[in-house]
């Protein structure tokens, strides 16, 4: 949705939302920090710190449903995803997208990507989740 002409001018340039979720081990789906993306966020912080970057909010965020990509980003008010792996992939983001308004294209999460969520998959994921709980 495109801002109003009454919204107020936005208090962040970007905002960037990393999903730290971390499940149980074994779950089907998997999750970002169990894939890495908690030492990886904090080298997002830490490097956009260390380049000065202060228009910009590097947050944590709980799953952002899009698991089986992990690790997951998205940054808005654009809503690009991406899924990484590296500092490398993080640094390609920070120098492309966040500095220069550009797209990491070999990074990028599209709507089609991942699994169709369907409310049967929904509930094949919570038994298999009780499952492992028992
Ligand atoms: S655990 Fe990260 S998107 Fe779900």
């Amino acid at each position: 949705m495109a801002a109003l002409p009454n919204d107020p001018k936005p208090y962040y340039r970007l905002h960037v939302f990393c999903c730290t979720n971390r499940r149980i081990e074994g779950h089907p789906r998997g999750s970002c920090a169990a894939r890495g993306s908690e030492p990886l966020r904090d080298y997002l912080k830490q490097r956009a710190r260390q380049l000065g970057i202060e228009d910009v909010r590097i947050n944590a965020s709980g799953c952002l449903d899009r698991c089986e990509l992990g690790p997951t980003m998205v940054i808005y008010p654009e809503g690009v995803w991406y899924g990484y792996k590296t500092r490398e992939d993080l640094d390609e983001i920070l120098t492309t997208h966040i500095q220069n308004d550009g797209r990491v294209s070999r990074l990028m999460l599209r709507p089609e990507d991942g699994p169709a969520k369907t409310e049967k998959s929904d509930k094949t994921v919570k038994a298999a989740a009780a499952a492992l709980k028992a």
